[in-house]
């Protein structure tokens, strides 16, 4: 694993966009991997405002996110794909067709199952060739996407029940504790380890042990992020504050 530490998130957010960037020039119908919540909001700023000053191009690339919150319609204000259209794709030149968000309202004119709605997005990400970069967020307790402690290291696209941490943890997001939904559709730890490179990014002091776990400790189900450990290009790109728990400093 590859580890740089930055002094700040707008840092942080700029190494991650830079990568990202880099991918484009290199592969412009890149599949991009793309992450909710707060730790990537400064990353899309930074693309945005590449895309308007500096003419980057997202016309040919095709994305997937990890997750949606089970139960929200797609135009719900804190439903996932509510979040990508208003924070990115609605500000840069990307195809509303080339990007995907998992359904959290199945039931619906297009899937009678959440298992059916799994399998087909497994098979849309394969059809594409796989996810040539996949960024990540990490949870508190140690999620990627929402691989709750305990799922599986080799774990598919699947529905999860949240864990009374990541519902406490997002509650900010939502008028009360009580709105925020207790399941989730996510990938799986093993449909993440599939995508060529991955850049995982964190900030803040209450993400620090989950840091030191997934790169200090035993790789374990107890921490989804360790699995990361395995996978041959991981670049984990944090601040001082997310890397204090480390033994050995960047
Ligand atoms: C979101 C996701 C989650 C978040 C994680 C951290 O799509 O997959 O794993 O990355 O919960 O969330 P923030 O960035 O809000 O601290």
């Amino acid at each position: 694993m590859n580890i740089i530490v930055f002094d700040d998130y707008e840092q942080v957010s700029r190494a991650a966009a830079e990568i990202f960037a880099k991918v484009l020039a290199r592969k412009p119908n890149a599949v991009l991997g793309l992450a909710t919540g707060s730790t990537p909001l400064g990353m899309y700023r930074e693309l945005i405002r590449r895309h308007k000053k500096e003419q980057l191009s997202f016309a040919r690339m095709t994305t997937f996110n990890l997750d949606e919150y089970i139960g929200l319609t797609p135009d719900h204000p804190q439903s996932y794909r509510r979040f990508m259209q208003e924070n990115l794709f609605s500000q840069i030149d990307i195809p509303p067709e080339n990007t995907h968000v998992p359904f959290g309202n199945i039931p619906n004119e297009q899937f009678d199952s959440y298992d059916t709605f799994c399998d087909y997005y497994e098979s849309e990400i394969a059809k594409t060739g796989g996810i040539d970069v996949q960024i990540l967020g990490i949870g508190s307790d140690g999620h990627i996407a929402f691989n709750e402690p305990g799922t599986p290291l080799d774990s598919r696209t699947h529905v999860v029940a949240l864990t009374e941490q990541t519902i406490r943890d997002n509650a900010r997001f939502f008028e009360s504790i009580h709105d925020v939904p207790r399941q989730a559709i996510t990938m799986g730890v093993g449909t993440i380890l599939e995508a060529r490179k991955i850049v995982l990014l964190a900030t803040g002091k209450n993400k620090a042990e989950a840091i030191r776990g997934a790169i200090e400790e035993q790789m374990t189900d107890q921490n989804t992020a360790s699995a990361l450990q395995n996978h041959p290009d991981t670049t984990m790109i944090l601040d001082h504050a997310a890397a204090s728990l480390l033994r050995q400093k960047k």
